[in-house]
């Protein structure tokens, strides 16, 4: 005997849609494994809470699996989970090694089956960019890199020799002789110079203009550009900049652009950087958001900007998970 998985998800809780869903999957489980129906003992479906229209049992009964056992259970709800998903285990009395079939959205759950992927988002700074990448991260169990760290890092850099983050050529030359990293140590991004974490003191407030400063220069963004595109060509994981849509992977799998009105933005940041204790005034941190968009979206070469394909998301009024669950069902339905 042999068990055989697959999932699949529905775009929306129906009768059709879910017997449409599960014929699909069973058939593709079929001519995938060769199967012929005899050889199918019994079937178990469950199905995540957002489901009540039908029971995924007797849609597999309809699509001709009458003499197994059938069985649909409703599965707990769990944060973060995969929306309108429908799992089957299929035991079966043959000897073969199993071919497992996600389809649709339910493909995100097996990267390992269904190949690597990339997802981009972009926006201006607090769009939110940084909290859903790393939500997406951990739901999915692929990389968030973030690369606003490491032009946060170069700038650090900058700051602390006392170059001026206007010269280009000083910063070429600084940062011939340090060593900028990016590690991970419990799934958690660490960015490194010359050895030392550095994650902390990047967030720091003067660290912010000078990144945006820095950025625009041709051979810095080159620089980090190449290592960007080396961490999401070797694995699956999702980015958060200002140009990872339109420069850094134009053919990334998903791509997203948040936003968010300059107010609630400078609110965030605001909350942010009050939490680690930080003395901040709201005013200025406005005005200082706004002059970086500024000089974020106005530089000459990849500036921060929509890409076409990418789908724009309004944060202002959305909490974390409603903009985690837009971005997974716009995922789910592109695939
Ligand atoms: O996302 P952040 O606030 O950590 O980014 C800091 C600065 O780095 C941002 O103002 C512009 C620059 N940046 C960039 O030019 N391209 C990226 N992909 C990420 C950040």
């Amino acid at each position: 005997m042999i068990v055989i998985r697959g999932a699949t998800t529905i775009p929306c809780d129906t009768k059709e849609e879910i017997r449409k869903a599960v014929s699909e999957l069973l058939e593709q489980i079929e001519s995938r494994n060769s199967l012929k129906r005899d050889e199918v003992v019994s079937l178990v479906f469950s199905s995540t809470s957002d489901i009540h229209s039908y029971y995924p049992a007797k849609a597999a009964r309809e699509a001709g699996f009458l003499s197994c056992s059938l069985f649909s259970a409703q599965e707990p709800d769990i944060d973060g989970g995969l929306p309108l998903c429908i799992r089957c285990m299929l035991f079966v009395e043959k000897n073969l090694t199993p071919s497992h079939v996600y389809l649709r959205g339910a493909k995100l759950l097996r990267k390992d089956l269904s190949g690597k992927f990339n997802i981009a988002i972009d926006g201006p700074a607090g769009s939110g960019k940084s909290t859903v990448a790393k939500r997406l991260a951990k739901d999915y169990n692929i990389l968030y890199l973030d690369t606003g760290a490491m032009y946060r890092a170069c700038a650090l850099e900058v700051l602390e020799k006392g170059v001026d983050p206007n010269d280009e050529a000083a910063i070429v030359d600084l940062m011939r002789d340090v060593k900028l990293d990016v590690v991970y140590e419990n799934g958690v991004q660490k960015t490194m110079l010359d050895g030392r974490d550095v994650s902390e003191e990047i967030r720091k407030n003067p660290v912010s203009m000078a990144s945006s400063t820095v950025s625009k220069h041709a051979s810095v963004r080159m620089h980090l550009v190449e290592k960007q595109r080396e961490i999401a060509g070797r694995m699956s994981c999702v980015l958060d900049g200002r140009d990872i849509g339109t420069f850094v992977l134009p053919d990334a799998d998903f791509k997203f652009f948040l936003t968010a009105s300059p107010d609630v933005r400078a609110r965030r940041r605001y909350d942010e950087l009050k939490a680690k204790g930080a003395e901040v005034d709201f005013g200025k941190l406005r005005e200082e958001i706004l002059c970086r968009d500024e000089q974020d979206m106005n530089r000459a070469i990849a500036p921060l900007k929509q890409a076409e394909d990418a789908v724009l998301i309004d944060t202002s009024d959305m909490t974390v998970d409603e903009v985690v669950e837009t971005i997974k069902r716009s995922m789910q339905e592109k695939i």
